[in-house]
This record gives structure tokens, C-alpha cells and sequence, in this order.
């Protein structure tokens, strides 16, 4: 090695070692002069006031988290402070990149930088989440009951685990579950219903995991589609293969219902992917039906367009009266399905409870053998519907299923948020949690929340995988 090449390795060898050893200083620059410089970037030079301020709580909370993780547990765990400054400066990149370049990008960028920046994103959120209850248990309530507590040992453990979670949530939230592996079974039949409570509360309901009976006129299934979200955690090529199992699988399918948010950030300036994806759709003509979802209204017109382009049915406060051949075949006559498909409505307000119901009234069932279906994007407005709506069923999407938690009991960070809400909110907006995953009751009215097909941007999803099932309605 010559002189110049020592000179130069020892002095880069000397910046790293003094990084090593002023870590947490180092880290915690870096992480204010990252959000500093996405917030007057977004701000002053591309002029997004409003991205600017999300950048600005979206890059504060982050750093607060990571930096959090990190100081109260007094280490950087499994990586030298460079790789996490990697790591660390890789979301901030990524971030800056969304302001410019909002197409589906390419493998090389999602592996060396997105990828990389949203795993450390969900790595900090889980280690500061659970770094203070961690450590009060093992400094402070562990010592009193146990002497020479291994702490070394278990901080290990407590990072391996912490790494463990993230690697889980970037794993259930890039790879979706197997097609059609998870059955669910809803009860519609009226003598069910009219035995059901007629109370105005919204209830959990227990679907069913095994088929209600085998009369097969009397039975409609449906694939449901909803918050796709095109974009880093969603190619065009897995969502294209999704509907492809769709039409792969069209005899067990009568239905596909769309219920909107279709698209993210990533691919705003992106006019053929949407489409594209859709594609394999265009063989179901006459049995796709959507409704729009608050982000598609971001690029209303380009939606609109992969919808007419694919002949699916783009329901925005209308109806479609569609007729299930399979049913026909079975019956010996025409039999039908009635869909009603409402524009994205927040819940909760006098204008948005007048618009859902207004809209039900105008499409009144047609008759009794005839199932009503109704698409709404945000499955919060079923407390806003009325009690006497004639609708058989509600599908739904928004929520993601609660991103976090267990599907057992339905135990989701959304469900535990507006327990602790209502403890200190108003009783009457935090009246129930949303519904965020499965079937839901009110009165006779029925609501599938489903998990998703894939969900906004970054690798939040933990326990709660997204949702590629059969839904088999029983009348
Ligand atoms: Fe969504």
C-alpha cells in the first residue's frame, strides 16, 4: 500500500472511530439536519406548505423515536453508528426522492434506499415503543425480586426481539398472504338477522370459517380489492398477478369489489400503472365494481380512467344492478345483485350522515331476493347510516385493518387508541373504535371491514397481515 492510500484509510478509519465514539451526538445531528432540510426544502423551494409540515412532524417524530431508542437504552444494538446513520439517512432520502420522482421506482432504489428507510423507520418505532416499559421492568421492578440480573444478556435479547418485530413487519407488509387460503363466511339470512340485536350500537361480529350451507343458489361470492396502494410496498407486477388470480379463479368468484385507494405518492406522475395492473379485470366485464377511497381523489381523473379502460363499473353515488350468471344458471332465471357505490365521506359529520343516508333512500332495494350490497371506503360511516337502511351489507376498506395488533379478538393499536380516547375525549365521537377488520353489526345493518390488499407506504404492519380472501355471503 503506498503512502497516499495509508493516508487515506487511517484518515477515514480516524472519522469513523470518532463517529463511533461520539455516537449518539453524531446521530442525533444528523437526524434534526435531515428533518430540518426536508421541511425548508419542501417549504421554501418546492413551495408544499402542506407536505412541508407533514415532512416536519413525519421527520420529527421519527428522529424523536429513533433517537429515543437509542439514548434511553444507551447503545446502538447489532450495527456500528455509521450503518445506522445508513440506514437513518436512507428514509430521509427517500422522503426527499417522493417530492421529485413520484413513479413506481426500481428494484435497485427500493433494496438500497426505500426498503432500507422504511425497515429503519418501523425499527425505531418498535424499540421506542417498547424501550420504556423494557427498561423500567428490568432497572427497576426486576432487581427487587432478583439479585445479579443478567442485563446484558437481556438487552440482547430485547434488541433481538425489537429486530425481530421490524423484520416481521416489513416481511407481512411486502409479501402479501397466499390467494384465496382464508374463507370467510357471512351470515345474511334474514332469519338470522331478525334475531340479532336491534340495538343502535355498533358490535363485533363473529364471521364464520366453514360454509353455512350447501345450497349454492343461495350463496354469492365475492373478492374484494381495497387499498391497494400502488406504489413502494405494492409493484404493478404483484398487483397485476392478484387480478390475474382473480380471473384465474373466476368460477369460485360471482363478484369483484373495489373500495378504493388505489394509489400513493409514488405514483402521482405515473398515468399507465394503474391501468395496467387493472388489466387482467377487462375479462370480468360486468362483474367489477368500485367506489372511490379518499387518496383517489388525488388523481380522480387517472382512476377513472383505469376503471373505464378495464370495463370495471366506477360507482360514484350510483348504483348497478349486475347479474350473477352462475345464479342465473342454477335458478333457470335471471338473478340479480344490487350495488350501491358511495363517493369517499368522512364520518361523523351532519352533512356526511345526510349524504349516506339520502343516497340508500335513492336506491331502495329492489326486492326481497335481490341482495343489496352497498361500497363505502370508510367503514366509520356505519354508525352514520340509518337504522331502517335496507342494505344487506356494507364493504369496506380505509383502516388497513388496524396496521398493528392481533387478529385474535381484534386487539388493534386503532382499538386501543380510541379506548384511551374516549377515556379523556368526548364520549359521543369516540363512541366506538372504527371498524377496522372483519364483520361488524348495527341492528339489522352489516359491515365487512376488510384488512386491505396492501396499504399506504411504510412497513407499519404488525400482526395483522393484509387480506386476499373469499367472502362467501349466505342468504
Ligand atoms: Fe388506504
Amino acid at each position: 500500500m503506498d503512502e497516499t492510500n495509508l493516508l487515506s484509510t487511517s484518515s477515514s478509519s480516524s472519522i469513523l472511530g470518532w463517529i463511533a465514539e461520539h455516537g449518539s451526538w453524531v446521530f442525533g445531528i444528523q437526524s434534526v439536519l435531515g428533518t430540518a432540510a426536508l421541511f425548508l426544502y419542501s417549504r421554501y423551494l418546492m413551495k408544499q406548505k402542506r407536505f412541508s409540515f407533514f415532512y416536519l412532524i413525519f421527520g420529527g417524530i421519527h428522529s424523536l423515536m429513533a433517537n429515543g431508542y437509542y439514548n434511553l437504552f444507551g447503545d446502538f444494538p447489532f450495527f456500528s453508528v455509521p450503518i445506522h446513520m445508513y440506514f437513518n439517512s436512507a428514509l430521509f432520502l427517500h422522503l426527499f426522492v417522493l417530492t421529485h420522482w413520484k413513479k413506481l421506482k426500481p428494484w435497485w432504489y427500493l433494496a438500497s434506499v426505500a426498503f432500507p428507510g422504511y425497515w429503519y423507520l418501523a425499527l425505531a418505532f418498535i424499540g421506542s415503543m417498547s424501550v420504556i416499559p423494557y427498561s423500567i421492568a428490568t432497572r427497576w421492578v426486576l432487581p427487587l425480586f432478583v439479585n445479579n440480573v443478567n442485563l446484558p444478556l437481556l438487552d440482547a435479547g430485547f434488541n433481538g426481539l425489537v429486530l425481530a418485530i421490524s423484520l416481521h413487519a416489513l416481511y407481512i407488509s411486502v409479501v402479501g398472504p397466499k390467494f384465496g387460503k382464508e374463507l370467510v363466511h357471512i351470515d345474511l339470512r334474514k332469519e338470522t338477522i331478525d334475531k340479532s340485536s336491534q340495538e343502535d350500537t355498533v358490535i363485533e361480529i363473529d364471521h364464520h370459517d366453514k360454509p353455512l350451507h350447501t345450497d349454492e343458489s343461495r350463496v354469492l361470492r365475492i373478492f374484494q380489492i381495497t387499498d391497494p396502494h400502488l406504489g413502494t410496498c405494492m409493484s404493478k407486477e404483484k398487483l397485476k398477478s392478484l387480478c390475474q388470480n382473480i380471473v384465474d379463479n373466476r368460477d369460485n368468484i360471482d363478484l369483484v369489489l373495489i373500495t378504493g385507494d388505489m394509489e400513493t405518492m409514488d405514483t402521482h406522475d405515473d398515468d399507465h400503472s394503474l391501468s395496467e395492473a387493472l388489466s387482467p379485470l377487462k375479462q370480468l366485464k360486468g362483474r367489477t365494481i368500485a367506489c372511490l377511497g379518499n387518496h383517489d381523489y388525488e388523481v380522480l381523473e387517472r382512476v377513472r380512467e383505469a376503471y373505464r379502460q378495464n370495463d370495471i363499473i366506477l360507482l360514484e353515488d350510483d348504483q348497478a344492478i349486475v347479474e350473477v350468471e352462475r345464479l342465473s344458471k342454477i335458478k333457470g332465471e335471471k338473478s340479480l345483485v344490487q350495488v350501491v357505490g358511495s363517493q369517499f365521506s368522512f364520518a361523523g359529520h351532519d352533512s356526511s350522515t345526510r349524504h349516506i343516508q339520502e343516497l340508500s333512500k335513492k336506491f331502495p332495494k329492489l326486492s326481497q331476493d335481490i341482495p343489496k350490497l352497498f361500497l363505502i371506503h370508510n367503514p366509520s360511516i356505519l354508525s352514520s347510516m340509518s337504522m331502517k337502511d335496507d342494505t344487506d351489507i356494507v364493504f369496506a376498506g380505509h383502516l388497513h385493518g388496524g396496521h398493528i395488533g392481533t387478529r385474535f379478538r381484534r386487539l388493534t393499536f386503532v382499538k386501543v387508541l380510541f379506548k384511551a380516547l374516549r377515556l379523556f375525549g368526548s364520549k359521543k365521537i369516540f363512541k366506538v373504535h372504527p371498524p377496522d377488520q372483519g364483520l361488524y353489526g348495527r341492528g339489522s345493518l352489516r359491515l365487512y371491514a376488510h384488512r386491505g390488499t396492501g396499504h399506504y407506504g411504510f412497513p407499519l404492519r404488525i400482526g395483522v397481515s393484509s387480506e386476499y380472501s373469499l367472502l362467501n355471503l349466505y342468504f
